[in-house]
């Protein structure tokens, strides 16, 4: 993925301005900054939910210019919402875990393999048949991340995933992003997981990494 010289304006309001940086496949990098600096609709931007005033956005090599290429990368690229009430919209978790699986043409039993999986991992097991909406902020938290991850995306965007977590969720989110391959942005403000994975740092509102 890469980004030049993007800018964004809503209601004629600058949001931010000429950004630009770069994650190659594989890499993993952390977005920071200041609230309000425009973080979160720098990522709807990337995945099409917004359009950009100025700049260019590449995936792949390719200039995404048309809602084919953004469908694109929403298809491979699963983006963690900042607030889990947007995301979670399926009436129980296992619904929620299984959607994307369904979507995806796998069989009951391959999904059924997906959700058992991803509640194992992040143990969440007892929350299988609770609605999604009665879950706490935590809850929906993990559930959130658990719904784009059953997707198996080739890449993840997790804006501020480490908040409400408790301290076995969250180091079992730390382990998970220290083992994947896959290609991450994480959007964050926690020091903690910063230091502790040591990866690529890009604040905006300063120079791209
Ligand atoms: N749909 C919208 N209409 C009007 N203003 C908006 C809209 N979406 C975002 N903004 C404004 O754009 C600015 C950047 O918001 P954004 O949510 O991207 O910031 P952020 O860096 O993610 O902040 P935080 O660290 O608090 O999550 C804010 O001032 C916000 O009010
Ligand atoms: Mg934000």
């Amino acid at each position: 993925m890469k980004v030049e010289g993007l800018s964004l304006e809503i209601e004629g309001r600058e949001i931010f301005k000429g950004v630009s940086f770069s994650v190659n496949e594989g890499e993993k990098l952390f977005i920071t900054g200041d609230n309000g600096c425009g973080k979160s609709s720098l990522i709807e931007t990337i995945m099409g939910f917004l359009k950009p005033k100025e700049g260019k956005i590449s995936f792949k090599g390719k200039e995404l210019k048309r809602e084919e290429d953004f469908k694109e990368v929403r298809s491979k690229i699963g983006y963690v919402f900042q607030n889990p009430d947007d995301q979670l919209f399926c009436p129980t978790v296992e619904e929620e875990i299984a959607f994307a699986p369904l979507v995806k043409g796998k069989n009951r039993e391959e999904t059924e393999k997906i959700v058992r999986e991803i509640l194992r991992e992040f143990e969440i097991e007892h929350l299988k048949d609770r609605p999604t909406h009665k879950l706490s902020g935590g809850e929906k938290r993990i559930v959130s991340i658990g719904a784009v991850l059953s997707m198996e995306p080739e890449g993840l965007i997790l804006d501020e995933p480490t908040v409400g977590l408790d301290r076995k969720r969250f180091r079992k989110l730390v382990n998970f992003l220290k083992e994947t391959s896959k290609t991450v942005i994480v959007i964050t403000h926690e020091r903690e997981l910063i230091e502790e994975l040591n990866w690529k740092v890009f604040k905006m509102g300063e120079s791209s990494p």
